[in-house]
């Protein structure tokens, strides 16, 4: 089935932090957009944001993937061609203190979704996976075929879910693409959309911004005695345009050549430490990051980075953003909407 012109995606979580980027990549690109979005970690001002960026307003249906009549009206209102599923929670420590929470939000709101597609012959899904999957005992880079393991239910969840999308790929209708994040920082260059963690951040750049702004004291580097370049933690951060990019050249290959089933690794392929993050957004921003050396944090890997030649190989999509532009959007954000 050939997506027709001006076609209309779903996209699950489309004002959250990722979703909403994804959505103003979409529009850009001649898309219709449906966001479906339960507002528990979003806010009406994205969806104003989203149009003054894209100049069109995208549809919005205020509702909840774990309510599966709320999903199936969807489906019924509008004539969706694919979609692209991003709600869902996403805090490890949050899904060690409430397993079952993450285990319905992310996997049985998973399920009411392909049900509602199924049921209106929608059958073109790219989901929201993470490299969370390659657990612990993975050496890096990490490739797609490497096995899987989850040290907390957050990872459980996805690596369910990529499995109930492999066992649905039996049927071949479905046309599935799972995309294992990295980890996305920084913000729309306009400023006007970026990540607004609730509460005291998590992750490290949303912490690093806030402290740089006095909203925070001090940033905690948790731990300097891993096997790394120098001690402290290795990640392969990705610029949020670019993790937006992703998904639509993802789409975009889908429509070109029907896919069963595809795990792409969406990532840099360039490992950054904590301390070499530290260092370029105090040079590219000219300020000073009050930090200190402090415990490892429980369930941490010393290294994740991705190996990225699947995506480039097949797709054609790598990521152009630097280090540098990551530092200073993500500043520009913070500072203009703290
Ligand atoms: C990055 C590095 C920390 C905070 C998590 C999830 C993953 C994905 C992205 C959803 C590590 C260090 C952090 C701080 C620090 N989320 N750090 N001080 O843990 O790689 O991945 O978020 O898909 O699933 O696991 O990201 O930003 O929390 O940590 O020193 O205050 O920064 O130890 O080395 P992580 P992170």
């Amino acid at each position: 089935m050939k997506i027709k012109q001006n076609s209309q995606i779903l996209v699950t979580g489309g004002l959250g932090y990722i979703g909403s980027h994804t959505v103003a990549e979409l529009i850009a690109t001649g898309y219709q957009v449906v966001i479906f979005d339960n507002l528990t970690n979003s806010h009406l001002g994205v969806l104003e944001n989203l149009e003054t960026i894209s100049g069109q307003r995208p549809q919005l249906v205020i509702g909840d993937v774990t309510s599966s009549s709320e999903i199936d009206q969807v489906f019924q209102d509008y004539e969706i061609d694919a979609v692209i599923h991003f709600a869902g929670l996403k805090s490890v420590s949050e899904s060690l203190a409430q397993p079952l929470k993450y285990f319905e939000n992310n996997v049985t709101g998973t399920i009411n979704l392909l049900k509602a597609m199924a049921a209106n012959n929608v059958y073109r899904h790219i989901f929201s996976s993470s490299a969370t999957v390659y657990g612990a005992h993975n050496e890096v880079p990490f490739k797609e075929e490497m096995s899987r393991g989850a040290t907390n239910p957050y990872g459980r969840s996805k690596l369910m879910v990529e499995d109930i999308l492999k066992d649905l790929s039996n049927d071949p209708n479905w046309e599935i693409i799972a995309l294992r994040y990295f980890n996305p920082v920084g913000a729309h260059p306009s400023s006007l959309l970026g990540e607004e963690p609730k509460g005291i951040p998590n992750n490290l750049m949303p912490y690093l911004v806030q402290t740089a702004s006095g909203r925070l004291k001090e940033l905690q580097v948790f731990g300097n005695d891993y096997d790394t370049k120098d001690g402290t933690g290795v990640r392969d951060y990705i610029h949020v345009v670019d993790l937006a990019k992703a998904h639509v050249a993802v789409l975009s290959y889908m429509i070109k050549k029907p896919v069963n089933f595809e795990v792409f690794n969406v990532g840099t392929g360039h490992g950054i430490s904590v301390l070499e993050m530290i260092d370029c957004f105090e040079k590219t921003n000219n300020i000073k990051v009050p930090f200190k050396i402090v415990e490892r944090r429980p369930g941490d890997v010393g290294e994740a980075f991705a190996d990225v030649a699947k995506i480039k190989d097949l797709v054609g999509w790598n990521a152009t953003h630097s280090l540098e532009d990551m530092c200073k959007d993500a500043w520009n954000w913070e500072q203009k909407n703290k």
